[in-house]
């Protein structure tokens, strides 16, 4: 366009205005509006021929490249095309036999017993892989302390043995996900080349129970088709994964597994263990199967961080499944990081608003009398639960008042404890009472309502709840040897 503006403006340059001049400039004009019409512009690139195919591979076994080209044609004042006229692509052909000998040494034994360097004498050549550029021909004379650049090397020959790029044109290349060297193009986290990691879902949480007895506990589900696995500890408790099928993978059986990698679900986890301590576990996936991971207990947890891509058809049933196994909350739990935050100090408790004592008469009633062998030994031997704990704090609701625990010491457990769970008591007035502040031996039942949406410690009526003393203690530990198997 810049061109017919130029000889429009000619065209109408005013004073000596000759026919002939006249005609020229119609003729200009008339030239510029036809190449403008047909789009061809004198500047701009030229266009490509479609590529040719790609030729054989360069090696005849192992890796190696192929290329394929394209010309560009253009007119003499068209500028050249624009990316590139050469593409080249890694080619992988079954591994070459032990033994064979590797294409730069066959590059640099091609000068063997030539005139080289500008005399008559020869020399017997091998790959030096000491220069700078790892794409240039250099090779060692035997026997002598010189090496020699033959120029580059062929395309297609490793840059250095056994790394992933390879020579094409004198540059080290590596294959992008595409298989094209040199294209940068990256896998991304759901494993799309190329993509935007928009086609799964980034997990990322801690676990954080503090564990209430030693032993396995479930941390989470790893479902199938995960991708890039981390999970990181920091205790001496131990890490340990377990297959659909039960297996463990390691540490299982409460023995400790060697550091090392470890095949499971179709991909290789690696386990680090540092003195620090601290443990890790690391997959690339994607996994070929389910893998529940867990935690051996044997200090309180501080804390067990996990993270993986997973595709996002199958978030949702992950979630629905980690639910139905409970791994949600049994019950609304403080989520603090556990094991032992220091009890509020007596002016923050003192703050916490309460019924004073002194001024409102106890509207409860007095409780049976509990006491007596008989009785421990049929709440010891009947409940699912006995353990010291300590009241944190005492919530009064519907018809039922809650105790927030921590659990010190557990003398028998049918299943998993936290180290925090909610005790239940019936009514406003339980009994026996539990005062907050205070440690107790208590005797509990699991109660899991017939639609299985509740799942509670229950103090029962009338229950074993007696203030934690050594003595106590010692009745416990006699009681637990009473109980009919
Ligand atoms: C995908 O996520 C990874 C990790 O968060 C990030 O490093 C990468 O840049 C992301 N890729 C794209 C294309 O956004
Ligand atoms: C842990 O998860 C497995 C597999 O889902 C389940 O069978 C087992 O009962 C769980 N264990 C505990 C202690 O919740």
């Amino acid at each position: 366009m810049g061109k017919l503006r130029s000889g429009a403006a000619e065209w109408l340059v005013p004073g000596h205005t000759g026919r002939p001049r006249l005609f020229q400039n119609l003729l200009l004009l008339l030239w510029t509006l036809f190449s403008c019409s047909l789009g061809g512009s004198a500047q701009g690139p030229g266009e490509w021929t479609p590529w040719g195919s790609w030729s054989r591979c360069s090696s005849s076994c192992g890796r190696g490249v192929s290329v394929r080209s394209r010309r560009c044609i253009r007119f003499p004042e068209e500028d050249p095309c624009w990316g590139d006229s050469h593409e080249y692509r890694l080619c992988q052909l079954p591994e070459c036999p032990l033994g064979a000998v590797p294409f730069r040494d066959i590059q640099c034994a091609l000068y063997n017993g030539r005139p080289v360097l500008g005399t008559q004498k020869t020399y017997q050549w091998v790959p030096f892989h000491g220069a700078p550029n790892q794409c240039e021909l250099n090779c060692l004379a035997e026997g002598h302390t010189f090496y020699h650049s033959f120029g580059r090397v062929l395309d297609g020959t490793p840059c250095t043995p056994g790394a992933q790029g390879l020579c094409v044109a004198g540059r080290c290349l590596s294959a992008g996900c595409d298989g094209v060297l040199g294209s940068g193009a990256l896998e991304d986290r759901c494993g799309r080349c190329g993509g935007a990691n928009d086609s799964c879902l980034f997990v990322q949480r801690v676990f954080r129970d503090a564990g209430a007895y030693a032993g396995y506990w479930n941390v989470t589900l790893i479902p199938e088709g995960a991708r890039h696995i981390h999970v990181a500890q920091r205790s001496r408790n131990h890490l340990a994964l377990v297959t659909g099928d039960g297996r463990y993978v390691l540490n299982g059986n409460w023995a400790a597994s060697p550091p090392g990698t470890y095949e499971a679900a179709g991909t290789h986890v690696v386990y680090i263990r540092a003195p620090g301590p601290e443990e890790t576990l690391h997959a690339a996936g994607p996994t070929s199967q389910d893998l529940l991971l867990q935690v051996l207990l044997q200090e309180p947890n501080p804390g067990v961080q996990f993270e993986f891509w997973l595709p996002r058809e199958r978030y949702g049933p992950f979630q629905a499944r980690a639910q139905t196994l409970g791994w949600a909350l049994r019950q609304p739990q403080p989520r603090e990081v556990e094991p032992r935050p220091p009890d509020p100090p007596p002016a923050a408790r003192a703050a916490v608003p309460t019924r004073a004592p002194t001024l409102v008469p106890d509207p409860c009633p007095p409780c049976p009398d509990t006491r007596g062998r008989a009785h421990r030994l049929l709440h010891y031997c009947g409940s699912d639960f006995v353990f010291q704990a300590r009241v944190l704090s005492r919530h009064h609701q519907a018809q039922e008042t809650q105790y927030e625990v921590r659990i010190l010491l557990i003398y028998k457990n049918r299943s998993p404890l936290r180290t925090r769970e909610y005790v239940w008591a019936p009514g406003y007035c339980p009994c026996p009472p539990l005062a907050p502040h205070r440690e107790y031996l208590l005797a509990v039942r699991r109660l899991v309502s017939p639609d299985g949406t509740q799942d509670r410690l229950l103090l029962p009526h009338a229950g074993y709840a007696r203030p934690w003393s050594p003595a106590e203690d010692s009745r416990a530990r006699l009681a637990s040897r009473r109980c009919p198997l």
